[in-house]
């Protein structure tokens, strides 16, 4: 019977994998039950406000409670001031039945907070530095300021709505009271001594049980939901929430569905829509060309959230001119959770990159990683073997294209038991892996989390006899289908389970791997194919007693804490490689992600860049998607379009689905393996500009990849690009994501509101771009429209190379492009590209500056680390002259230098300086 259930559960999950998602699979907002609740305050309004004669106030904070003016239930409230121009609400319970879930483990640490000035009159005034907030008593509201510019409100629609926890009404005298049952008269047993509130039975079906499809949730402690609003005056364009298949910029969603954020697997999933995907970061920013500011809600429950976009249509354009009003309703949204308190981080800006590095500084970043991993990955599910794995490496090198990593999906292990492999296909690991390590490449296995229920398996052995699996209601280990069949899950939120499963990557267990093996976090939300919506029912119990409904979204976020920790025990000084589906806040500080099971088709492709241009700025700049579509066979040309794409995106790795056809280059014809040569070649030469731009994250929290509103948050035109990006603030990627297209649209950016802007020089012929708007950019088949800002220096390595690693020493070029003053400056950062010595010092940090005809260097920190690299080549783009020669002058010795003109731009040849030294390069007039 057993066997029958799953192999119809294998067979409808690769049926469901190729026939596309059925969205019936999962709920709407009217069919969770808590969501259909708390949108209805939208028409209603609520009645919240402060009472009179609680506040306290402290250095950095004040505190007060809060009524329910229909109900009298009673909250408390803490408003807190944090450094960087960020505030903390906290709601909460005054005196809950049984404590609510509070996040932990997605802040990097506790905040650092803020001295604050009271102000007390009709409204109390909270100062920090140029933040303020304003918070007003009845109805209860608070307003923050940016220097005196107001750019958030919470509460202006009335739309807190907060579902105190209560007892369930009894029912009437012989029946049994609807999912009021054991756990829930324990409950109250144990919450005698609280404060009850009277019993307020809400009659909507789904309130104290919900049935999804043929699932059951006994919602034993009832409804306890919350939601809240937040304006943004300043702003006319909300992004942010991801992740979902949709545009950068949040569309509206009356008369739609909120977009829901709730850690799913979703099978072949559709574009441009508002449905959960795999990870959830409930991040979202309000921008205007003034202003821009962000909310961080945090909470791991199911999360819906509606938009508002400002209405500019006519009919309000004119009310607002006869009626004098400045403008129409801010854009504002609202965030409805199903459990836990309002959490929210109010980060005020200024500017976009203020308010990321805000969030950044809340929830960290990702640490630098290992060069190798921004290089170029081959995957697909699967390779089959020892000799498949050896031979596609091989390929690589025959046809001379670079490559840095081979990854294994699950069918590497002995019958999708984790840590173990077949013993059949994989007889000898470790002399696979030496084969490729010796090339200087890596090896990625997949681990995932739900364990093979098999008496035989010594993880399954240890997690029963340790009590380490998530639980049912009744105590007993949860069980559930997954890859290897019956299978159960660990429970990441104990710490125990946590240093356990850390221990199993210890090379003294898990031996037939080395300490260059890193690893694939794959089905994390978690995947549960016979679960509600493919993921665990939410009245499971986790370590601390809370409920898998309260820390959902969280639950691949203590995974891959589990394997960042072990990771780090197997080899203190590698800095770990891990990719993860699932994602909350903050797990950008573990592992990069991707986008999970896309298709091969152009619409896929498109959303590649938007999707991760909300990802970057949600803390997550480590991010890709499968090249050439996970899903499907992709035509020759989408293949090359998605390699040309993917070359600009930070996480590179083609991977495709175990039923499609074999994609690797060499099986197209000449002319398709030439373009993604010079894709792979494009991408590895400017690996020392991605390396540099993960180490100024890590340091600053700004992300790698950014949308253009990020340096030119002015024009209104730019708002909501998202088939360009820029890498930093010194390449503007606008790929080629349409079919049979001779030339694509490009924007480039305005400065100011005069529309002057940027010098843009094309990094393939230095032509150069000198005004903003839309220009219309020839393409051929090998063309990837991407240009060098003027202003801007760019490190780049030429050699070609079968992978990163053999790069290490390589010279380098520095390409200069000019700004309409003639000047240009730019960073480099240098290390072992491996370890953390980095952290102490051992590296080089130097930024490059060009000005008066004149390149000089100047080290940030002292330089420590020794490098055998030099500098090549240097390009320079803009002079208008050939200055020839050159003069470099290094510890007080000059020497001339040849300099040739190539395409638009000048070449100095062979500067030869080692990269620690200090050195000036004048150019003739
Ligand atoms: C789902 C992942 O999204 C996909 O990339 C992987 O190939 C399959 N699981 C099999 O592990």
């Amino acid at each position: 019977m057993r066997l029958t259930l799953f192999v119809c559960l294998i067979i409808g999950a690769l049926i469901n994998y190729a026939a596309g998602v059925d969205p019936t699979n999962f709920k709407t907002c009217e069919q969770s039950s808590f969501c259909r609740r708390s949108r209805k305050v939208q028409s209603s309004g609520s009645k919240y406000a402060l009472i009179r004669g609680t506040l306290n106030t402290y250095t950095d904070s004040v505190t007060a409670d809060l009524i329910n003016k229909e109900n009298h239930h009673q909250f408390t409230m803490k408003l807190e001031a944090l450094v960087g121009s960020t505030f903390r609400l906290q709601i909460d319970e005054k005196q809950p039945l049984r404590p609510r879930y509070r996040v932990e483990h997605a802040l990097k640490g506790k905040p650092e907070t803020a001295q604050i000035r009271v102000l007390e009159s009709d409204e109390l005034t909270i100062t920090s530095g140029s933040a303020k907030a304003v918070i007003q008593g009845d109805p209860f509201r608070i307003d923050f300021y940016e220097n005196d510019v107001h750019v958030v409100s919470v509460n202006a629609k009335n739309w807190l709505y907060f579902e105190h926890l209560r007892q369930k009404a009894q029912a009437p005298a012989g029946e049994a009271a609807d999912g009021g049952d054991g756990a829930q008269q324990e409950q109250q047993e144990q919450n005698s001594d609280a404060v009850q509130s009277p019993s307020e039975p809400i009659d909507e079906p789904g309130t104290w049980e919900e049935n999804f499809k043929s699932h059951h949730d006994t919602k034993p402690y009832g409804p306890q939901a919350v939601a809240l609003d937040f304006s943004f005056p300043a702003a006319e364009m909300l992004f942010g929430i991801p992740e979902h298949a949709d545009s950068f910029a949040l569309k509206s969603t009356s008369g739609t569905d909120p977009y829901r954020l709730y850690n799913l697997d979703v099978f072949e999933y559709i574009v441009d829509s508002k449905m959960a995907l795999y990870g959830s970061v409930p991040v979202l920013y309000g921008h205007g060309p003034q202003r821009t500011a962000g909310v961080y809600w945090q909470n791991a429950a199911e999360t819906w959230v509606d938009i508002y976009t400002t209405e500019t249509n006519v009919v309000s354009s004119l009310v607002n001119f006869v009626s004098g009003s400045r403008k129409s309703t801010p854009p504002a949204a609202h965030f409805i959770s199903e459990s836990g308190i309002v959490d929210a981080f109010i980060m005020l800006g200024p500017k976009p990159i203020d308010v990321f590095k805000q969030y950044a500084a809340l929830t960290g970043t990702h640490e630098l990683p290992q060069l190798f991993s921004l290089g170029y990955h081959q995957s697909r599910w699967n390779y089959n073997d020892e000799r498949d794995v050896t031979s596609v490496s091989a390929k690589f090198d025959e046809y001379n294209m670079p490559m840095d990593t081979m990854w294994l999906d699950i069918e590497y292990t002995d019958g999708k038991r984790y840590f173990t492999w077949d013993k059949f296909k994989f007889p000898e690991p470790l002399t696979m892996i030496k084969n490729l390590t010796e090339l200087g490449r890596h090896l990625v296995v997949i681990i995932d989390p739900h364990i093979k229920r098999d008496n035989a398996y010594f993880f399954h052995q240890d997690c029963t006899e340790n009590g380490y699996y998530v639980k049912t209601r009744e105590g007993n280990d949860y069980e559930g289908w997954c890859w290897p069949g019956s299978a159960s899950y660990p429970d990441f939120f104990n710490p125990v389970v946590r240093d356990y499963y850390a221990s199993q990557y210890h090379l003294s267990k898990f031996k037939t791997v080395t300490e260059d093996v890193m690893i694939w976090n794959d089905m994390n939300e978690p995947s549960v194919f016979n679960g509600p919506e493919i993921t665990a029912p939410k009245d499971l119990v986790h370590y601390g007693n809370w409920e898998h409904r309260d820390v959902h979204n969280l639950y691949g976020h203590m995974h891959l804490m589990g394997t960042f920790a072990g990771l780090q025990q197997r080899d203190p000084n590698q800095r770990p490689f891990i990719l993860s589906r699932a994602h909350f806040a903050g797990s950008q500080r573990y592992s990069a992600i991707w986008t999970g099971d896309n298709m091969a088709d152009w619409t896929h492709l498109q959303h590649s860049t938007k999707m991760c241009l909300t990802e970057a700025v949600a803390g997550f700049s480590f991010c890709g998607a499968d090249v050439g579509g996970f899903f499907g066979n992709p035509d020759a040309e989408l293949l090359e379009r998605w390699y040309q794409t993917g070359a600009f995106l930070p996480f590179f790795r083609a991977h495709a689905h175990i039923d499609t056809k074999r994609r690797e280059p060499w099986l197209f014809p000449e002319r398709t393996r030439q373009i993604i040569k010079s894709a792979l070649l494009k991408r590895y030469s400017y690996l020392p500009l991605w390396y540099t731009s993960f180490y100024e994250l890590e340091q600053t929290g700004e992300p790698v990849i950014r949308p253009l509103l990020t340096h030119y948050p002015l024009d209104k035109e730019a708002f909501a690009i998202d088939n360009q990006l820029l890498v930093q603030q010194r390449l503007l990627v606008r790929p080629v994501m349409q079919q049979g297209v001779s030339k694509v649209d490009v924007y480039f950016p305005a400065i100011d509101d005069k529309k002057n802007g940027d010098y843009w020089y094309d990094v393939d012929t230095y032509q150069r771009q000198e005004r903003a708007g839309y220009e219309s950019i020839p393409v051929d088949e090998n063309k990837i429209p991407v240009w060098q800002r003027g202003g801007s220096i760019v490190p780049r390595k030429e050699r070609q190379r079968r992978s990163s690693k053999l790069m290490l020493n390589d010279p380098y070029t520095l390409v200069i492009c000019l700004d309409r003053q003639g000047k240009a400056a730019g960073t480099l950062f240098l290390d072992d590209e491996k370890s953390y010595a980095y952290r102490d010092g051992k590296h080089i940090y130097v930024s490059y500056e060009f000005a008066d005809n004149q390149l000089t260097n100047r080290f940030i920190g002292k330089p420590q680390y020794k490098s055998e690299a030099w500098i090549e080549r240097i390009i320079i783009a803009g002079l208008g002259h050939v200055p020839t020669p050159a003069t470099i002058t290094v510890n007080g010795i000059s020497q001339q230098l040849e300099v040739e003109q190539r395409n638009g731009a000048i070449v100095v040849r062979k500067p030869a300086v080692k990269m620690d030294v200090d050195f000036a390069l004048k150019l003739n007039n």
